[in-house]
């Protein structure tokens, strides 16, 4: 999509579809919704003003109205959207606005739209400094280039319904402001493109991105963007005696990859900075091995190597972005698979670290392969660790679909991780992971066992185990397996894979920048 913007006036703007945004000025609970458009524009006003005034449009969040022919504007259609209360606007709702805009546009075949900068002064309201010009840009820009994206890349009949243009009309405005916006425009492009990259990954089914497979594409990826990659398999997880990572790829025909992706700032950094480790989990299909998945839905558990998938696309925005900090990411990649080779539940197993571990269950595979990533990624000098991962299915059940699960030995990164997320507009939620649960996987004849001794907790006793590698480590560990996943489609994004952690761990990696 080609995604610009222009500095004019938004109603002299010839354009198959302008977008505008409005709020819901009314205030306390029970009162009749006040739309109220975020323009200064009269000629946007006065073209609006009749249908605002109906009472058909409340401006919930993502709801539109659409206006042919408007009268005194150079475009074919208005279309107004609702951002929610005035009082609970954020930048975050301009992201899913832009997004709305995109995805009304699409299936009617509409090709090119404009979006007019939302003008909060408009409101003349104390609320004003919600929308901060550059920030916003960015969050527009990225709701917009992550609403063109449908998945229907594997369809014969595909129906190109491409959006070609995007333009973001923004009225004359101070000189800083300009540049402040351009920025915006620059980063989210980065931005979207980085979590668009990791969406496409995600959603590649199990027969086509192998490990090896995804071992190219990170591969690639570097290659483009100026980093550092290497891609190493059976004979580097034997040389480092990742057993752990090793018992999880051994019943698999396919073999591991252990991807290792390096950012250095140019001009170096001071000695003693911080380095950071990006460590991901790659099961690119987890069948849950000798102890089997049921058939149900197994299907999508091609999306076990989400937390890959955040990872390798977080590195490539960071590789635009440019911040002042070394950046090491860490990708352990295995198919998950029963057979005769396969490890098996009472197995032990030695991590890279030395620990023992007594495998209960081999479906619980990725804190094996993270336990060595972990462990790894501290031997190549990180000082910080994050890792995501789709770990546990009790995530969901603790806190459904709409929070990441956050656990962190270190009150200072995890702080710092939810700073980030007024910028990002994801949301996580702290878990506990204390050592009053490290009883959950002692183990009878191993240093620890790889599940909890009940169910109970299943996402803390994930977190209490990768915890057994981090030592003293700050380290973060985000569970989100129930959100890289949307099962329903929200008017601002398709259904499927959500690209969830790119942008967060992208604001987390500039919160250490010099
Ligand atoms: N990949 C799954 C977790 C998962 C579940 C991801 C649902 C996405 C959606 C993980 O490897 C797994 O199977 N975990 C087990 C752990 C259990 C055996 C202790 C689980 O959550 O049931
Ligand atoms: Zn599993
Ligand atoms: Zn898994």
């Amino acid at each position: 999509m080609n995604t610009k913007v222009l500095f004019q006036d938004a109603a002299a703007f010839e354009t198959p579809l302008l977008a505008v945004f409005a709020v819901d000025v009314a205030v306390g609970k029970d009162a009749d919704p006040v739309p109220a458009l975020l323009t200064t524009s009269d000629a946007l006003s006065e073209a609006a003003v009749k249908a605002l005034g109906s009472g058909e449009f409340k401006a919930a969040s993502c709801e539109t109205l659409l206006l042919h022919a408007p009268h005194g504007l150079k475009t074919e259609r208005l279309l107004v959207i609702g951002l929610g209360k005035l009082a609970k606007l954020s930048v975050h709702e301009l992201r899913k606005g832009a997004g709305t805009a995109v995805r009304f546009a699409k299936p009617r075949g509409i090709r090119e739209l404009a979006i007019a900068f939302p003008e909060d002064h408009a409101l003349s309201d104390e609320h004003l400094d919600a929308l901060p010009s550059g920030l916003t840009m960015r969050a527009m820009v990225e709701g917009a280039e992550l609403a063109e994206l449908d998945w229907d890349t594997y369809k014969s009949d595909r129906k190109d319904k491409s959006v070609n243009a995007c333009t973001f009309v923004v009225k004359d405005v101070e000189k800083a402001t300009k540049a402040e916006i351009q920025k915006g425009l620059d980063e989210g492009l980065a931005i979207a493109s980085a979590q668009n990259f990791t969406r496409g990954l995600v959603n590649e089914p199990g027969n086509v991105l192998t490990p090896t497979e995804l071992g190219k594409r990170a591969a690639a990826m570097c290659a483009e963007a100026g980093l550092k990659c290497e891609v190493f398999s059976t004979a580097k997880l034997h040389e480092l005696g990742m057993g752990a990572f090793w018992a999880v790829s051994q019943g698999s025909e396919e073999p591991p990859a252990l991807i290792v992706m390096t950012y250095e700032p140019v001009g170096g950094v001071a000695e003693g900075s911080p380095v950071l480790g990006l460590v991901g989990k790659g099961i690119t299909f987890d069948t849950g091995g000798i102890s089997i998945k049921p058939a149900d839905g197994m299907e999508k558990m091609k999306y076990d190597m989400a937390g890959a998938g955040a990872m390798i696309g977080a590195m490539k925005a960071i590789a635009a972005l440019k911040p002042k900090v070394k950046v090491i990411s860490v990708v352990c990649s295995a198919e998950n698979m029963p057979d005769g080779k396969a490890f098996k539940p009472g197995d032990v197993v030695t991590a890279m670290s030395g620990k023992t571990i007594e495998i209960v269950n081999t479906d619980a595979e990725g804190r094996l392969v993270l336990a060595d990533g972990l462990h790894f990624a501290k031997t190549l000098g990180c000082t910080h660790l994050i890792n995501a991962a789709t770990l546990t299915g009790a995530v969901a059940i603790a806190l459904g679909k709409l929070n990441v699960g956050l656990f962190s030995n270190s009150d200072e990164a995890a702080e710092l991780f939810m700073t980030g997320l007024k910028a990002s507009g994801e949301k996580y939620w702290r878990l506990p992971c204390t050592d009053d649960y490290k009883d959950q996987i002692k183990s009878a004849i191993a240093d620890i066992q790889n599940t909890g001794i009940t169910r109970y907790g299943g996402s803390i006793t994930a977190a209490m185990f990768l915890k057994e590698f981090v030592g003293d480590t700050p380290w973060i560990h985000l569970d989100i397996a129930a959100c890289a996943w949307l099962d329903e489609a929200q008017p601002w994004i398709a259904k499927g894979p959500s690209g969830i952690g790119v942008r967060s761990l992208v604001e987390w990696v500039k919160g250490y920048s010099e």
